[in-house]
């Protein structure tokens, strides 16, 4: 079972995590997070029976999935191809060395959102998602580097993976429009990775991981926002509140030097009546929640069935859980206790506010503590799987993965 129920808590807590190789998330974060790369053996091993092959296929020939085959030997050297991919093409690239990318996957594979519980030690809103690869032996996307940090988690097969140095801008590149490829990686770290082993690649680090044999590769992928994208939201949100009627104001002011001058003593009393514009309490958390919350794929409608509270009921007689929809991103901005969801505030009835932390702490909850949550929640509850932010699955105890 890839579920542990106690990720969520277990990172909170700072307990020794066994998928970090016995490490504490703090030991983590202050040692590797976007430091330095770390290998652990054997950190997932029910990775390597999750997904088959043709499973992951058969997603990249859907209009929904977001997927990308990369073929180092294709019609020009790393071909790059977006999906949706007919079903015959796999059988055509028979002989060349190509790789099937699929974006979100855990959106599709409750498993794979249980997954990213165990990376806990980082809020949600950094996590990007799950994106999962298969290789055919031989198959890579060449050696390169990414903007993000990255837990590169091995299904089954194995893959070599080698490390290079940190790059930047300057790195020399081949020429290439979509993949960052460098042009001549020097080797650091040299190691094969079977089913089950993690390997925490922080960002920029070169990297460049060869398929030793048909294999699925799990990519845990975080976003940071941009810092300009960021100050767009804050001058935005300024703005909204103060308008654009506020006009300088130099009452006092001194004989200035020269006539002609933008003089110091202007220059510096702007910037203060602007930086106190930007230090209004809580700013920040109102401009940037309903940015960070957005979804992932911004056409994205969630869909639901109906459901009412005595069919909540049975469901949790049933043993199913819910998983909050992982294709919807959930955000609790704890200074004004606001719930934020795909950019929207969502209002709770006031019975639902004290147990919205709770419900917001890890992606699944169990029959049984749903069970013992009051009326009042189990209808919002309720209310909400119809509308699809709550997905009814199998009981964590149960043999199946898929959604029931
Ligand atoms: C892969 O799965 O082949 C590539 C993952 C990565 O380099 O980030
Ligand atoms: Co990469």
């Amino acid at each position: 079972m890839l579920l542990n129920p106690t990720a969520v808590a277990d990172c909170l807590a700072d307990a020794p995590l066994p998928w970090l190789g016995g490490l504490r998330a703090s030991e983590f974060l202050r040692d590797y997070w976007q430091k330095k790369p770390l290998l652990v053996r054997n950190a997932f091993p029910d990775l390597a029976t999750l997904l088959e092959p043709d499973e992951l296929l058969e997603l990249a020939e859907t209009e929904e999935a977001e997927s990308r085959v990369i073929v180092e030997d294709g019609a020009e050297p790393w071909e790059v191809r977006q999906g949706p991919f007919h079903s015959t093409v796999w059988r055509k690239l028979k002989g060349k060395k190509w790789t099937a990318l699929v974006q979100a996957v855990d959106h599709y594979l409750p498993p794979l959102a249980d997954l990213l519980d165990h990376f806990a030690f980082v809020p949600e809103w950094r996590i990007d998602d799950v994106m999962v690869s298969y290789a055919v032996p031989g198959g890579s996307v060449g050696a390169h580097f990414d903007q993000y940090d990255v837990f590169l988690l091995q299904g089954p097969g194995q893959r070599r993976w080698q490390l290079g140095e940190q790059c930047n801008d300057q790195t020399p590149r081949l020429e290439h429009a979509q993949l960052r490829l460098i042009a001549d990686m020097p080797v650091s770290f040299d190691e094969i990775l079977g089913p089950g082993d993690l390997l925490y690649v922080p960002p920029g680090l070169g990297h460049h991981g060869v398929a030793q044999s048909e294999c699925l590769t799990y990519s845990v992928g975080f976003r940071a926002p941009s810092l300009g994208h960021i100050l767009e939201q804050v001058v935005d949100a300024v703005l909204l509140d103060r308008g654009t009627e506020h006009l300088y104001g130099d009452a006092g002011r001194a004989l200035p030097t020269h006539p002609a001058e933008l003089g110091l003593s202007d220059v510096t009393m702007l910037a203060t009546t602007l930086q106190s514009w930007l230090q209004q309490p809580l700013l920040f958390q109102t401009a940037l929640a309903p940015f960070l919350s957005e979804a992932k794929y911004d056409d994205y409608e969630p869909e639901g069935e109906p459901c009412t509270l005595a069919d909540l009921r049975a469901a949790l007689n049933d043993g199913i859980d819910l998983l909050r929809d992982p294709a919807s991103r959930w955000l609790w901005e704890s200074q004004t206790q606001t719930f934020w969801r795909n950019g929207e505030v969502v209002t709770v009835p006031d019975a639902v506010k004290p147990h919205l932390p709770a419900l917001l702490t890890g992606r699944r909850h169990s029959a049984a503590t749903l069970a013992a949550l009051p009326e009042a929640v189990l209808s919002w509850l309720a209310d909400d799987i119809s509308a699809g932010f709550w997905l009814p699955v199998d009981g964590a105890n149960s043999n199946e993965n898929g959604s029931s």
